[in-house]
């Protein structure tokens, strides 16, 4: 490859920095300026000038991908240890390491401090050399941890060259990689459909995410950090923690929300007190308040215990755990059948929420952790999400525990059940199973996907129960009239309601693919069809080669969605739906592997009395891109033609014009589409 000219060096600097530039305000600053759209536009242009080139600047962002899968981690030493914090648990102890340390300074004096949250996921080190992300490494034993650099390098948070006048020679930067809580929800409710195990907590998610071989895993979870600390480091300067976090920020590193200064103990209380109250309404797991002294050079005179340092603590909020007693172990289908077991509880307080029972994930976990009904447990509550056990406190066992085997029929249909092959998950295989029909009705209506107001899981089940919806195309048909004779309706809940179910009508196509409940489509997958898909009959007869010409979209995903779109039945109800005044914008629509649609260019006549009324043949013809004309011309492709065919069936003889019935029209679908 030649050099390259002095005008291409200059523009792929220029994209690498403009591109940074946007990565920053997107993923650290939340407040894009340019759409997803101008920015992939951006990439692909340098990319295609990198690839040209063969000049790849070290932060270009193209480095963020693609690198092979890993047999093992190499083992890193931390320069300087990465050591642990001492905890208190109350007002009273942080008042007590105010006092303590101002002993051991002997100075009567106020100190200030740094009050923080304190985020609950994986400790990691970055070591930049001459501003460039060399290395990056897990905590392990604090003294030596794992280098998972190539995945750390995916977070596009992460800078990676620190682009600034005043480049320390060497920094190591320490952090806190988490998930944030509803994105660790959306991929547990991933998992459970493709059979996976769940994560307990978004802590745990996020190290799973991190300590991937394949840094491909690493890529497609929504991982975050937050840098709070330093290591080792030359020629910084900075004289305090509050100093060198206005330093992070400037130099485009995320540090922690609401960071603030408080000198003597009723500041720093105040400030624990407001972040404790904060705590519920971020968006991330917090599980205390970090507080540290905040000028280095009297870090450095308080110095360090054995694990931890002197200058610091952390005041770890009430955990959200409590220990009760199993009392009944029951199992709930899902929407798609999978058969979660569930524990019911003693009621206890957590975090002052009574928890009554808690999920316990798959018979995999159950047999792990040895759980059995009677047993004693330990139950913890992350963030908002549904309670797990986490262990048996087996000295409570008096003998008369239990064990809970997976059951062979599904204890709602009937039907019989079968362990997903490679996978956890057991699964009812009943096609009518009510539990399952239900639970899609409520996923379809759901706040993510439909959000239709007023039509919660109560009123599913309530309407069904009532045998008013077997389907959820049947929540189009429900009137003012059937709501009122049910227990709860009133005039104008009634009218809401059917009003609410009305304006569903017209959703956008990305939230309509993701309340289909098409196996492993989620709300990501849901976006991304919808980019490269115009409207929802560009996907019919789709062919997985086609899904999987979209980034991101994988094997599995592209074998349901096609599968999905190549059942008749299925296109029949979406065609109903059609007929009932669905109408699906499509905000997210980008261009892209669009289909060819079956039928396009071709012109059809209907003639004589067909298999399916006039009217659903010609939205059938339409849908796939055909044109259904009156009159038999030269132009016309095909007469569809039914019993006791009219003139035009002559009219196309004589133009040697092929006829076929409808079953045939579907034939011709089947073959254009394999083109
Ligand atoms: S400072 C010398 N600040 O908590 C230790 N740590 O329990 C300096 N953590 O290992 C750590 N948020 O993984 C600090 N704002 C924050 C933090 C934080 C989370 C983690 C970190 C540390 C652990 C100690």
């Amino acid at each position: 490859m030649s050099k390259p000219s002095k005008d291409t060096i200059l523009e792929i600097e220029h994209l690498v920095k403009k591109l940074n530039y946007h990565c920053y305000q997107y993923y650290v600053l939340d407040s894009p300026e340019i759409s997803d759209s101008e920015y992939d536009a951006l990439y692909r242009k340098l990319k295609d000038l990198e690839e040209s080139s063969g000049y790849v600047l070290p932060d270009s962002p193209t480095k963020r991908v693609g690198a092979p899968p890993l047999e093992k981690f190499e083992k890193v030493k931390h320069t300087e240890p990465m050591l642990s914090l001492d905890n208190a648990f109350s007002y009273e102890e942080l008042e007590e390491f105010n006092k303590r340390l101002k002993r051991f300074l002997k100075s009567d004096n106020e100190l200030e401090y740094t009050v923080e949250p304190k985020y609950d996921g994986l400790a990691i080190e970055l070591t930049y050399k001459g501003g460039l992300l060399l290395q990056a490494s897990t905590r392990g034993d604090g003294y030596e941890g794992e280098n998972v650099t190539l995945n750390i390098k995916t977070i596009k948070e992460i800078p990676l060259k620190i682009d600034s006048a005043h480049v320390p020679d060497l920094i190591d930067i320490r952090g806190e990689i988490y998930m944030d809580i509803d994105e660790f929800e959306a991929l547990n409710k991933e998992r459970a459909l493709n059979g996976e195990p769940q994560f307990a907590n978004p802590r745990n998610a996020a190290a799973g995410s991190v300590r991937q071989l394949d840094s491909s895993i690493t890529a497609k979870r929504k991982l975050h950090l937050a840098c709070y600390g330093i290591g080792a480091s030359e020629n910084t300067g900075f004289s305090s923690q509050w100093e060198f976090i206005k330093w992070l920020k400037a130099n485009r590193f995320p540090v922690p929300k609401n960071i603030s200064r408080a000198t003597g103990i009723e500041e720093i209380i105040n400030l624990v007190r407001n972040i404790e109250r904060m705590r519920s309404s971020f968006s991330f797991e917090a599980d205390g308040v970090v507080i540290k002294v905040n000028d280095f050079k009297l870090q450095k005179s308080l110095g360090m215990k054995t694990r931890e340092p002197r200058w610091a603590t952390a005041y770890k909020f009430p955990a959200h755990q409590g220990v009760t007693r199993i009392h009944e172990i029951m199992v709930s289908v899902g929407r798609t059948g999978t058969i979660t077991p569930v524990a019911l509880l003693e009621p206890v307080s957590i975090g002052g929420v009574t928890v009554s029972r808690s999920t316990l994930h798959n018979w995999d976990e159950i047999e792990r952790k040895d759980i059995r009904t009677g047993d004693t447990v330990v139950v913890e509550r992350a963030g908002d999400v549904i309670p797990h056990v986490l262990s048996v406190v087996k000295e409570k066992r008096t003998g008369k525990e239990n064990r809970i085997l997976p059951p062979s029929i599904c204890p709602v249909c009937g039907s019989s059940v079968e362990k997903e092959e490679g996978g956890v998950a057991f699964r009812c295989i009943g096609l009518n199973c009510s539990a399952q029909v239900q639970e899609h009705i409520k996923h379809y209506a759901s706040r993510s996907a439909m959000d239709i107001e007023g039509m919660g899981d109560k009123n599913v089940e309530l309407l069904f129960s009532k045998g008013l919806i077997r389907h959820f195309i049947d929540i189009y048909r429900l009137t003012t009239q059937d709501l009122l004779q049910l227990p709860g309706f009133a005039d104008k809940s009634a009218r809401n309601l059917v009003h609410a179910i009305e304006k569903s009508k017209q959703s956008s196509l990305s939230r309509f693919l993701y309340s289909l409940g098409i196996s492993h489509v989620g709300e990501y997958a849901s976006k991304l069809l919808a980019k490269n898909f115009r409207e929802i009959e560009d996907l019919y007869y789709t062919k997985p080669e086609t899904i999987l010409e979209i980034k991101h979209l994988g094997k599995k995903i592209a074998h349901s969605v096609s599968q999905f779109f190549n059942d008749q039945t299925n296109l029949d109800t979406l065609k109903e739906l059609r007929t009932m005044g669905l109408e699906l914008s499509n905000p997210d629509f980008e261009s892209g592997p669009v289909q060819k649609r079956p039928l396009e260019g071709l012109t059809f006549v209907l003639t004589g009395t067909l298999a399916k009324p006039r009217k659903e043949i010609e939205n059938f013809i339409e849908s796939l891109g055909g044109h259904v004309s009156g009159s038999v011309s030269k132009k016309t492709d095909y007469v569809v033609t039914g019993e006791s065919p009219g003139s035009k069936l002559n009219k196309a003889r004589s133009l040697s014009i092929k006829d076929i019935s409808y079953e045939e029209l579907k034939q011709v679908v089947k073959e254009r589409s394999k083109d």
